[in-house]
């Protein structure tokens, strides 16, 4: 039994204190969420104080990218220890978002995962194709590369503790959901690589989350698909009307 997941990702939006109000009023949405686990990420400088508002909650916090190292000189950058210490359970890694304004590879989507792991964070690891791998039949070969540079190494225990986020490039932000056929169809390629690598007990148990254009009139399409175990949402994730209604995602 995959128990859902409906996460936000708040980008670059929203100051400490209109993070803290959002937490406050959606903390009795998810109390009553009994179907499925609320996650959301603020920006860094939202962490702790949302974090704190959080606290004892049915609402876990997310940061949207760390470092791989404990500490170090990287002017900018934020340890897994500091979203730690900041009160994060969950991090996401590998945002298409990250791959293209900073040039993040497999490679260091792998890193950070290990270091997200040794830290005890639940990392939410996104991949996904860009409209022109899609159109020239590329899509599950891009998922592959992707798959296997990203969990190069994993034990299928350390599998076992992580989200991945299935989200189209062609499909952030864009108004442009994939069908709930082709975000299933996705996903079933990833549950396969998942099998032939770490196999079956932990392919069936992974949690993988849609991403893209997610609103309130498309979630229900989506998480009535059996492979869909949820959904990783931007734009529609800032209101909290619009998140509510995410949560509370019509269900059979
Ligand atoms: P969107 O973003 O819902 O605004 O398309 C999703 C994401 O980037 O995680």
């Amino acid at each position: 039994m995959r128990i859902p997941v409906i996460a936000g990702n708040w980008k670059m939006y929203k100051t400490i204190a209109e993070a803290v109000d959002f937490i406050e009023k959606i903390k009795p949405v998810a109390a009553k969420a009994d179907h499925c686990e609320v996650v959301v990420a603020p920006p860094f400088t939202a962490l702790a104080a949302a974090a704190h508002a959080a606290k004892g909650s049915k609402v876990a916090v997310a940061a949207q990218d760390l470092h791989s190292d404990k500490e170090g000189a990287h002017t900018g950058d934020v340890s897994p220890v500091m979203l730690r210490d900041a009160g994060c359970t969950h991090v996401i890694i590998g945002h298409s978002e990250r791959r293209h304004d900073h040039a993040e590879t497999d490679e260091q989507v792998n890193r950070k995962l290990k270091a997200a792991l040794a830290a005890g964070l639940t990392p939410i690891v996104c991949v996904g194709e860009m409209l022109e791998e899609r159109e020239s039949g590329r899509t599950e070969e891009v998922l592959r590369t992707q798959f296997e540079g990203g969990f190069a190494g994993l034990t299928p225990s350390d599998f076992s503790r992580i989200m991945i986020a299935y989200e189209p490039v062609w499909a952030i932000g864009t108004g442009r959901t994939a069908t709930p056929e082709m975000a299933a169809e996705s996903h079933r390629v990833l549950r396969e690589l998942a099998r032939k690598k770490f196999g079956e007990k932990e392919a069936s148990a992974v949690r993988i989350l849609y991403g893209g254009s997610v609103k309130p009139e498309n979630v229900g399409g989506l998480m009535a698909q059996e492979e869909i175990d949820g959904a990783l949402v931007g734009g529609a994730s800032l209101k909290v009307d619009s998140f509510t209604a995410l949560v509370n995602y019509p269900r059979a």
